[in-house]
């Protein structure tokens, strides 16, 4: 049985784009099923949904609480102007199988251009009507279903070097912080806008900005899976030498300027994860 309709034969991961699903009916992604799910899952983060675009989202939990409980949080989610985010999905064992199955199609599509799928991680947004999630990036590309209510959703290109500077990248990489994605007016010229319901969905690639806005009428249900790729892990690891290159005072060359570079940087990574491992910066070997 095939998940997600899209044109499989010119699917790129390294380029956003929509596509359609048949999910909104799944018996484990209506809003009953996913309060039990919150309720029981050990990963559940909550907090106001009325944001400013530009708001962090590293410090949203302790900035901008509700007031409310979880279970009040979800109980009165029409008007309680919550945002209740459910991790790690993949782990709840009512769902690992239903995660495992769309991200083995996924897997197929993806790596006929990319390689080793893995990381597989999934996530369920439940939104208030009219609640901000704020422009951020995620350590992960994104196939993103949304089940219920509408949004707006507004996506970038990682690439574009007017909206992600190389000093954005070296410390998104190096410490896995946002302090550096901020939100400016201005980037919204280069934003593609979907306004999405039930049935649509987007892929975006590895770390692409993103901002939703949820509907006024009513509450939203949205969910993804995730993944990352060797070109992925190689992206992170040449950031990642980047910013230990610069706290040294050197000035390095952005990724994908010389290959040759690229591939030192990769071995450097190689050499200090392996070598130094357990001492070195708290990187482990699968990064
Ligand atoms: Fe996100």
């Amino acid at each position: 049985m095939s998940f997600l309709k899209r044109d499989r034969d010119n699917f790129d991961p390294a380029l956003r784009q929509a596509f359609k699903h048949n999910l909104m009916s799944h018996p484990l992604l209506q809003f009953d099923e996913l309060k039990k799910l919150a309720l029981r899952h050990p990963t559940v983060r909550f907090h106001s949904a009325n944001l400013p675009r530009t708001q962090s989202l590293d410090t949203v939990v302790h900035e901008r609480p509700t007031g409310f409980s979880l279970e009040d949080s979800l109980e009165n989610i029409s008007t309680s102007g919550s945002f209740v985010f459910i991790m790690d999905v993949q782990k709840d064992p009512i769902y690992a199988p239903f995660v495992n199955a769309l991200l083995d199609e996924i897997e197929g599509d993806v790596n006929k251009k990319q390689s080793n799928l893995r990381n597989r991680q999934a996530w369920v947004f439940i939104t208030s009507p009219g609640g901000v999630t704020p422009y951020h990036r995620d350590q992960e590309a994104a196939t993103y279903f949304h089940i219920k209510g509408k949004k707006t959703f507004w996506l970038w290109d990682a690439l574009d070097r007017d909206i992600v500077s190389q000093e954005e990248n070296e410390y998104f990489h190096g410490v896995h912080g946002l302090k550096k994605t901020l939100y400016s007016e201005s980037k919204m010229d280069k934003a593609e806008k979907f306004e999405i319901n039930p049935g649509d969905g987007i892929y975006f690639p590895y770390t692409a900005p993103h901002m939703v806005e949820n509907g006024a009428d009513e509450f939203s249900i949205s969910f993804s899976v995730t993944h990352m790729t060797d070109e992925d892990f190689n992206a992170r690891r040449i950031y990642k030498i980047n910013q230990i290159l610069r706290k040294l005072g050197f000035s390095p060359s952005d990724m994908n300027h010389s290959k040759v570079i690229d591939s030192l940087k990769l071995s450097l990574h190689f050499f200090l994860r392996y070598s130094l491992f357990p001492f070195n910066l708290g990187w482990n070997r699968n990064e």
